[in-house]
């Protein structure tokens, strides 16, 4: 059996479906970028088939990428796939990734199909995609959920057909890592054909063990493939988180044997640029990516990290990326520089003006802030004065007023589609003022579901604040993300960013609707 363990990553397809995380293309390809820099082996791009925006960015994905190959989900049938064929017509190396339900549950109640119906779509589906793309990976949708014996038959008939990794998910993060480990072993003893394709585990983290499954899928299974999200991004309590698998497989080589092609280096700015795009925070405390985990407090570890490393850390920060964490421009920095800087940071700027655009604001915040970092710069890019023809919603101005034992009181410029509006409030704080002045005029009937703040760069006050704001009105939750020096400011950012959100026509087809 293989030694390598392959790293797949559905951040953009998975994680993206966690309510709230929708990204743009320009988005999505900027995190396609860090992953192929992060060299996951498969990257899943998307749900080509479940509307024009994902078919379009699985697209733009598959016709950048070269590094990595670039997967498109489907379901089993032959429009969805013959979708993700043509998105992926472009790629350097291409994946099919095609699944069905085959729980008893799911069968019944979702699908309302019989299981030699389900046994014969997928037979077919695979048989369809094979003809499409050398490569194609099989799902059975709930997989850990499903009778035995019929799991077996249909997973024997995809391979018969031409499946080249079946991948086996904990779709509702139900299972424990002994009997999921045990399930996987068991499947590829039983099926006959289970050597023809490289097994694959898939496990979300409801009861917080996803990666713990995940590993036991690889140990107990003999899985070699590991499907994952950055920072654990999903729907519900999230996916396997990939800098968790990746570092534990690194960093227990003696336990799992298994060698991975990961730039662990890239992780941390992986995380970042996910956690920035998608304004999912990552809690302090959490494992490789989280701003405490290589932070030692206590005097006694303090004491023994300074006099030996290893008697309080089992990886090293600068591995997995906290070093990169440094100043890279100022005031004085000129326009190639900066234009530079975007390039290594994996940034493409549509046009001219948007990148003079992006400098300006860069001049505009060297002026306010003497230190800028990455991070800075990736919340710039993001920022929808860059990009106004795109954004329905943007800020000119705000001010506001506050004083001990007054009522703060907000005046907010702002446009819509190009045009000039003016709301003015007062609010309970200088935020839920400005925030009141923005509804006085919009009235969106929106609500808010959740209003965070953290600081872009940490150790300093002079770091911009970086504002998540999360909305839903008419079944549909987006989160807007707006940075500034003034939290003020970045809060009405975000607002109005979650309002452009909210606005946008998406017509999409849940992957497991
Ligand atoms: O969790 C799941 O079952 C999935 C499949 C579509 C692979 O994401
Ligand atoms: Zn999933």
């Amino acid at each position: 059996m293989s030694d390598k363990l392959i790293i797949f990553d559905t951040t953009l397809r998975d994680g993206e479906q966690s309510p709230g995380a929708s990204m743009t293309k320009e988005e999505k390809l900027r995190i396609a970028r860090q992953l192929e820099r992060l060299r996951v082996d498969v990257i899943e791009a998307g749900f080509a088939a479940s509307s024009n925006g994902d078919f379009e960015a699985v697209k733009a994905i598959a016709d950048t990428i070269k590094d990595s190959t670039v997967c498109s989900l489907a379901r089993a049938n032959d429009r969805d796939i013959a979708r993700a064929a043509e998105a992926l017509r472009g790629a350097q190396r291409a994946r099919i990734h095609t699944f069905i339900a085959t729980s008893p549950l799911h069968m019944e109640k979702k699908l309302r199909m019989t299981p030699d119906q389900v046994y014969e779509q997928a037979r077919l589906a695979v048989r369809f995609a094979r003809n499409l793309c050398p490569d194609v990976e099989f799902s059975p949708e709930d997989g850990y959920r499903s009778e035995i014996d019929f799991l077996c038959r249909v997973l024997e008939a995809v391979i018969d057909e031409g499946a080249t990794t079946i991948n086996i998910p904990d779709t509702v993060g139900y299972a424990v890592p002994e009997l999921y480990g045990n399930f996987i072993r068991t499947l590829r003893e039983k099926i006959p054909n289970s050597d023809k394709a490289v097994w694959s585990v898939h496990c979300h983290n409801d009861l917080g063990m996803a990666v713990a499954n995940s590993l036991a899928g690889v140990k107990i299974g003999g899985a070699r493939q590991v499907e994952c999200t950055i920072n654990g991004l999903g729907e519900r309590a999230g996916n396997c988180a990939l800098e968790e698998v990746v570092m534990a497989v690194k960093t227990r080589r003696d336990y799992f044997g298994l060698e991975v092609g990961i730039d662990t280096t890239q992780i941390v700015p992986a995380s970042r640029l996910v956690s920035q795009t998608t304004g999912f925070v990552v809690q302090p405390n959490k494992a490789v990516v989280g701003a405490n985990a290589f932070a030692h407090a206590s005097g006694i570890h303090q004491d023994g990290v300074l006099k030996a490393r290893d008697t309080y850390e089992i990886m090293r920060a600068e591995d997995v990326g906290w070093s990169t964490n440094k100043i890279v421009l100022g005031k004085l920095s000129g326009r190639n520089a900066f234009k530079q800087r975007l390039q290594e940071l994996g940034i493409v700027m549509e046009s001219e003006s948007e990148l003079n655009a992006a400098f300006a604001k860069f001049k505009e915040l060297a002026d306010r802030k003497a230190e800028i970092f990455d991070e800075d710069i990736i919340a710039l890019v993001g920022d929808e004065s860059v990009t106004p023809e795109k954004e329905r919603y943007a800020l000119v101005s705000l001010s506001q007023h506050s004083e001990t034992g007054e009522r703060p009181h907000a005046r907010v410029v702002f446009t819509i589609d190009g045009k000039e509006h003016v709301g003015e409030a007062d609010g309970n704080g200088p935020v839920d003022a400005s925030i009141k002045a923005i509804e006085s005029h919009v009235q969106s009937g929106a609500e808010l579901l959740l209003y965070s703040v953290n600081a872009i760069t940490s150790g300093s006050t002079e770091s911009q604040g970086e504002v998540t704001i999360r909305l839903q009105h008419g079944g549909r939750v987006v989160n807007g993300v707006g940075a500034d020096p003034d939290i003020v400011v970045a809060s009405a950012k975000a607002y109005l960013s979650a309002l452009t959100k909210l606005h946008s026509q998406v017509e999409r087809v849940a992957a497991q609707g």
